[in-house]
């Protein structure tokens, strides 16, 4: 993925770019450009590297202009390089394009256009399209939103793009498919961007474009808003976005990734707000309640999801069979649109998805509601592409997630979930009411616990983390609940410390990873005071019998795990059901210090982008 963000009003344009591509630099970091329209035609400059180079390298730029566009890239086609970066001018230098997504058959065009003289300079999928949008508005003699809909009606792939034109300097042109944008509107002013971050201190007024439309906006003109394939027009109702400006602040930490870890108690009581209403002994879900019929004759539920979104999955699952016994899967997004699933018309297709715009995820979601399933979508961002196309859904609401490494995101992921389950496990029977109480009251406190989480681990997790920085590998192991808790904490580790991790079931440990142990292998066991304790303990010992070094991760007053262990972590006592919660504190405050003393862009670690809304890279 990338981001956009364009200007057309009667403010300078080129501080408005630059620091709405550092809010957007989360969506891909590896190269970044701008253009604004100066008295003489373009002013361009791209280059390799952090919006703070761009910023560097444009400094000449007249300032004055009040209509460009920029672009922060994640590359999928050609390498990251000053001539790949975008934005891309057609042959004849008079139309400029940034682009998100990917142009499938970018190849086959590529080769008519090259047959018909087109030049190509950068390996790049874009630079094709803003030739094919030259090569119509010449042949055909058209406007740019005419010669830009001929284009996009040859395209198969993904797009947000914004088009100018050096004649026109009164005029944007953007589209949509597959790929995120919003239009704010403030007095005589027009915003485009991957998502509202830019443009929040200047208007709250906005709209998002659907898939398949494209829009003309032109200074002091009505946005003209068409359908790409047979132009028809369309209007939208402006919203009232409901983000704050501090919401996508680092509000004094140093990094966002650090914030959103203390954001918790907050984000998990507001993905509760209005749903968990402990004195009424009730949950109110209008996703589940409306379809309830759906959820309680479910031949079996599917969750499908990636990353960390997997891993709240696999919680799901154990959290719907226990408390509602219904039968879930759990499978990779990316797995699963692939593999000729078996999906049932009596199925409920689950999409897990914090930015809803995972490419895999949103496919094998279409994929399953091709084969008749009821599609429901757990999302965080609002109005996202998910979200557009499920029948029904919950919002974990727990506000902008822009570190990399996702970690509000899971824990509200995990309370909705809890939710679902709970509640489903209540109309249909399988638990009682005192079960049902006692569960939502203890939900109910999550939220204090977490705080307490924080407040009682960080010190001991920074200690851990001096020790164990220059670890080469690291074992997570945990069981039942907290099986998946380990591959969280994997996951975390390896993407923002670039130290290797596996997260495994503890009992698995003697089928081949054990061989791994010995006195430099850091083994993280989550094993709280529930479950299967015991048998945790059990492959502890195995472990510290061949000198594996051993970070326990138990309940406050644990006296056996913690006896063998080198360091003991302690998370306040719960039900099983909400121990990967709190489990999930310690272990994502401690892949950050590790990756902080390592020196690591934590917001930002290498290859990776906030969202995967693309299936290839280079
Ligand atoms: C998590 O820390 C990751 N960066 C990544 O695995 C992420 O969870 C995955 O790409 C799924 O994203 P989504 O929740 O936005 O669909
Ligand atoms: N496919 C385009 C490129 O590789 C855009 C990638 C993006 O969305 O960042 O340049």
């Amino acid at each position: 993925m990338c981001g956009i963000v364009g200007y057309l009003g009667n403010r300078k344009a080129y501080p408005i770019i630059i620091n709405g591509l550092k809010r957007l630099e989360y969506r891909g970091y590896d190269s970044a450009g701008l253009v604004v329209m100066e008295d003489d035609g373009f002013g361009l400059v791209k280059t390799k590297g952090k919006v703070s180079e761009l910023e560097e390298k444009s400094k000449f730029l007249n300032n004055g202009s009040t209509l460009g566009v920029g672009h922060t890239r994640w590359a999928t086609h050609g390498e990251p390089n000053d001539v790949n970066s975008h934005p891309h001018l057609s042959n004849d230098e008079q139309i400029v394009l940034v682009h998100n997504g990917i142009i499938e058959n970018y190849d086959s065009l590529k080769t008519e256009l090259i047959q018909k003289g087109f030049v190509f300079h950068s390996e790049t999928d874009t630079e094709v399209l803003v030739n094919l949008i030259q090569y119509f508005k010449d042949k055909e003699n058209l406007n740019l939103t005419e010669a830009v809909r001929y284009s996009l009606n040859e395209v198969v792939g993904a797009y947000a793009i914004a088009v100018m034109d050096k004649n026109d300097p009164d005029e944007i042109v953007v589209a949509r498919l597959g790929s995120p944008l919003v239009i704010g509107i403030g007095d005589n002013e027009f915003f485009i961007a991957s998502d509202a971050s830019p443009f929040l201190e200047f208007t709250k007024e906005a709209f998002y474009l659907d898939d398949g439309e494209m829009a003309t906006i032109r200074r002091d003109k009505d946005i003209d808003i068409r359908k790409i394939k047979d132009n028809l027009k369309v209007t939208h109702t402006v919203q009232e976005l409901k983000i704050n400006l501090e919401e996508i602040e680092k509000s004094g930490y140093e990094h966002f990734m650090l914030k959103e870890i203390y954001e918790q108690p907050k984000s998990i009581r507001d993905t509760m707000r209005g749903r968990l209403l402990v004195d009424e002994g009730i949950i109110k879900m209008a996703g589940i309640w409306d379809y309830q019929e759906k959820f309680l004759n479910a031949k079996r539920i599917i969750i499908v999801a990636c990353g960390t979104s997997y891993h709240a999955g696999l919680i799901g699952e154990y959290l719907i069979e226990d408390l509602a016994r219904i039968p879930v899967e759990v499978e990779y997004a990316s797995e699963f649109r692939y593999r000729n699933p078996i999906i049932n018309r009596k199925d409920v297709v689950i999409a897990i998805s914090q930015s809803g715009e995972t490419a895999d995820t949103l496919a094998a979601l279409k994929l399953a509601r091709e084969k008749g399933a009821f599609i429901y979508g757990i999302n965080n961002v609002v109005g996202s592409s998910i979200a557009r196309i499920t029948d029904a859904g919950s919002y974990t609401h727990a506000g902008p997630e822009i570190g990399v490494a996702s970690t509000k995101a899971f824990t509200a992921q995990l309370t909705i979930l809890s939710l679902i389950a709970i509640k489903l496990g209540k109309h249909n029977g399988n638990l009682s009411k005192e079960r049902f109480n006692s569960l939502i009251s203890e939900l109910d406190n999550i939220p204090e616990l977490v705080q307490k989480t924080l407040e009682n681990t960080a010190e001991k997790v920074i200690e851990i983390s001096e020790k164990y920085k220059n670890a080469t590998n690291a074992l997570y192991l945990g069981r039942g609940y907290n099986f998946p808790s380990a591959l969280e904490g994997a996951l975390k580790l390896k993407e923002i410390s670039y130290i290797h991790a596996e997260g495994y079931p503890a009992a698995e440990m003697k089928h081949g990873p054990i061989a791994l142990i010995d006195e430099n292998m850091p083994v993280v066991i989550i094993a709280p005071r529930t479950g299967y304790y015991e048998k945790v303990v059990s492959n502890a010992m195995e472990i510290k019998a061949r000198k594996g070094q051993i970070i326990a991760v138990v309940n406050t007053g644990d006296t056996e795990l913690s006896k063998i262990a080198d360091h003991v972590i302690e998370i306040p006592n719960s039900s099983e059901e909400f121990s990967p919660i709190l489990a999930a504190i310690p272990l994502q405050l401690l892949s950050y210090y590790i990756a902080v003393k390592l020196g690591r862009n934590v917001d930002q670690p290498r290859n990776l982008a906030k969202s995967v809304t693309e299936e290839k890279k280079i």
